[in-house]
Order: C-alpha cells, then structure tokens, then sequence
C-alpha cells in the first residue's frame, strides 16, 4: 500500500498583503519584475470537487477527513467581484472560474453575473469562462449562458469509459461528461475546449481516439503534459509525455499545421489539421499542446490566481499567495486593495517552469509545501 501522504494545511499560509507606502495607481500598464503585463485572472470558487483523479486530488490524500475549507473562510461573491473590478483596472481583461469544481459552488450564476458586468479598461466586456469537469454541466450550462457566462473548458481524459472511470476515480460514465460538452455547445458555450492531461501508461493511448472523436466537431482538444503541481499526486518524469511526442503520433494519422498563437501569454501551442495542401483546413479544426513541463512558458506568463479564500497567488507553483481578504474584511478601499494588488505584481518574479530543470533554490517552493491545484485552480 501506498504511504499516506499527510496534507500540509499550513502550507497555505499566506503573506500579508503589502500596503505599499507609495500607491499604486490601477492605470492597466502594470508590469512585474520580468515586464509581464496582468491580463488574465483565475478564480478559484471552491477547493471541492467530486472528482479524485489521481494527478490532482488523490484519494488518500483527499479522503473524508480532509480539511476543506470552512464556509466562514470563502469570500463572498460580493468580496470576489470587488477584488475583481481591482485586478481589471489593472488591466485583466479575461477571468477563468475555476475550483475544485467550480459548479459545485451553489449559486455560481450569480457571480457570473456579477462578473459579466464589469469592463476592461478599454471599456470592452471581460473574456468570461469556466474550467469545469463536466458533470454538472448538462443540468446547468443554460442557466450559465444567461448569467453571461462566454464559454467553457471541460477536463476530459479519455473516451474508453474504463480508462475515464478509472482516471476520475470516482467511478464517473464518461457518456455524462460527453453530455455536458454537448449540452455547452447548444447554449452556446463556444468554442467549447477540452483539456487532457496526458499521464504515460494510464491514458496515452486515448490520444488518438480524442483526437479521431473531437476532430471536425468545433471542440477544440488540448493535450497536457502532466505537471508537477502539487505536493500530493506523487509526480515522475517517466509519466510524462512530451508533447513532442503526442504531435508525432498525431501525425501517424493526420498531416498539421502549426498555427500563430491566438493571444500573447497563451498556454497552448496550437496546431490546424491541414488539407491536401498542406494549409489550415479550417473545418477540420486545431488541437493544441501545453507543454508546461518540456518547453516552459513563463515568458510572457500574464496569469493571476485568486484563491478560494481570498489569497493572490503569482504561480501555480508558489508556496505563498498574498493575503487580500485580511485587508477586504479590515475595510480597506477600492484604492488601497487596487494598491495593494499593483505593489504585489510589481514584486512578482516567478517563472517556476522555466527554472524547473536548474534547480534554482529559492525560486520555487520544494514539493512538499507547494500549493494543490484543487486550492487555486488550474
Ligand atoms: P484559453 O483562454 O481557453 O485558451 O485558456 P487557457 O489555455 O489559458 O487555460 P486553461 O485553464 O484551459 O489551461 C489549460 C491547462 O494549462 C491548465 O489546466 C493547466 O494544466 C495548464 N496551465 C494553465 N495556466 C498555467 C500556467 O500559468 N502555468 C502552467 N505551468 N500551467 C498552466
Ligand atoms: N498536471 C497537469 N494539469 C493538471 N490539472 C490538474 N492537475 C494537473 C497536473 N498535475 C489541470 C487539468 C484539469 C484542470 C482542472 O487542472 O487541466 O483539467
Ligand atoms: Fe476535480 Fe479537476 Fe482536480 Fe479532477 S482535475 S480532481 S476534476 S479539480
Ligand atoms: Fe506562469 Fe508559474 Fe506557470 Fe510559469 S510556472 S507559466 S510563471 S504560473
């Protein structure tokens, strides 16, 4: 049997947000210390979920003894969207919500709608969308389009309802997941996207069939290599499959093409499936590789994380987010919180994968006290 693995709960601990003597003014130009703009935010809703895939929640670790998150510690959806408006006039200009399940936090519509209100600095509406598992998605998907919801990406780690029962670990049909991306599509959910985290040996050899089954359809389909997120999932490197790797057997079947990246900071390498000719044939559609373990990309990395709780986190690989919700609860204004959030980015200089292989010390948190992907959300 597997050693239990004790979950750090003080490792989400957090540093007091910074009320910097010299304000920082939200004029959307902000920039931290590798000159990377704020521009997306992710918001994490809730740490549950009814899913126990092993790469991310595993069963062990998150049985019913858990210390989940009390609901007093949540901020409200009121809290979330006055923080929200701040991290706009800042410059972000897309909010991905995110868990846990996100759909599991009751009322969700509410925030959306809230969130679907605000405006970038531009003026513009925000680039609004969900990551969620799927489950819940046919019961709720057009309740979410009302609320403003734009689209959704669904996790999806293979078609063989075997594999895919056996990957959620809760014994979940992979017909009901098949239900909610369809169920998304017709409230207009689109361009609906599905993430696979590619784990060698467990689901690799459902590359192809996601491939064959997505492609056409106007879904587009993400291969991810499996990361090590975490302090709980047990990570190796010969689990992982380099993308590299996915696109050379994709190619066994369907000639690509690779295509320009559709926004700066974006995770995904995009690739079309070509004609004939060897260009883009459009109806065909793309898939796309994120390759955050082989080919780092921090570069431009744009992307906030706002923890369930409250807490900014500057990378998914962090130890340490900054703690926004002692200052909203200590009757901080729009201008201080805003403040607060520019001092925090202008201090960020964390590039975790890009250093992942120089084993730089203090650049990144060691294993055992990194944050869980189900705490701030993928
Ligand atoms: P779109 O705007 O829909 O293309 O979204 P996205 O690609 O920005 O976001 P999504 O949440 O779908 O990201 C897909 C996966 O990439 C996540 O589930 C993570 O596994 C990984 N990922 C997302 N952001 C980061 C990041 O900042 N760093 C790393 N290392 N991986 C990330
Ligand atoms: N590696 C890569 N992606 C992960 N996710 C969660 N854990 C991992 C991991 N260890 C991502 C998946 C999933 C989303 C909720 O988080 O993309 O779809
Ligand atoms: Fe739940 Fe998504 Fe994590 Fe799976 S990857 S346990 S569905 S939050
Ligand atoms: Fe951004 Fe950290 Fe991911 Fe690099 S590892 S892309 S800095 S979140």
């Amino acid at each position: 049997m597997a050693e239990r693995v004790i979950p750090l709960v003080d490792q989400r601990h957090a540093l007091a947000a910074a009320l910097p003597t010299r304000p920082v003014a939200a004029t959307g130009l902000l920039a931290d210390t590798l000159g990377r703009p704020l521009r997306d935010l992710r918001i994490s809703v809730t740490d549950r979920c009814n899913f126990r895939c092993s790469y991310c929640m595993p069963k062990e670790v998150f049985d019913k003894d858990y210390p989940y998150l009390p609901h007093a510690s949540l901020l409200t959806f009121e809290e979330i969207t006055r923080l929200a408006r701040q991290f706009v006039a800042h410059g972000v200009q897309k909010i991905r919500l995110t868990g846990g399940e996100p759909l599991l936090r009751k009322n969700i519509e509410v925030l959306i709608e809230q969130l679907a209100a605000l405006r970038t600095v531009d003026g513009t509406p925000l680039d609004i969308t969900l990551t969620t598992n799927g489950s819940l998605l046919a019961r709720k998907a057009r309740a979410l389009r009302a609320a403003g919801l734009q689209r959704v990406t669904v996790s999806l780690d293979g078609l063989d309802d075997a594999v895919f029962r056996r990957m959620n670990d809760v014994d979940f049909p992979v017909a009901e997941v098949l239900e909610g991306i369809a169920a998304a599509r017709e409230a207009g959910l689109g361009p609906v996207k599905v993430n696979m985290v590619v784990k060698r040996g467990t689901n690799d050899h459902e590359i192809l069939p996601m491939a064959r089954h997505f492609r056409g359809t106007g879904t587009v389909l993400r291969f991810i290599e499996y990361m090590d997120v975490g302090a709980t999932n047990g990570w190796r490197m010969d689990e992982v499959l380099p993308s590299a790797e996915v696109i050379r057997r994709l190619q066994a079947e369907y000639a690509l093409v690779p295509l320009e990246p559709s926004a700066p900071g974006e995770t995904a390498e995009r690739w079309g499936y070509a004609d004939a000719n060897g260009q883009h044939a459009a109806q065909a559609g793309e898939i796309g590789v994120i390759s955050s373990v082989t080919q780092a990309f921090c570069g431009d990395c744009n992307r906030a994380r706002l923890s369930t709780e409250g807490q900014v986190y500057l990378c998914l690989f962090a130890s340490q987010g900054h703690d926004l919700r002692a200052l909203l609860r200590g009757g901080a204004s729009d201008e201080a919180l805003a403040s607060a959030i520019g001092h925090i980015w202008q201090g960020r200089s964390d590039r975790y994968s890009q250093l992942r292989g120089t084993l730089a010390p203090d650049s990144a948190a060691p294993a055992g006290r990194r944050v869980e992907m189900s705490y701030i959300g993928g």
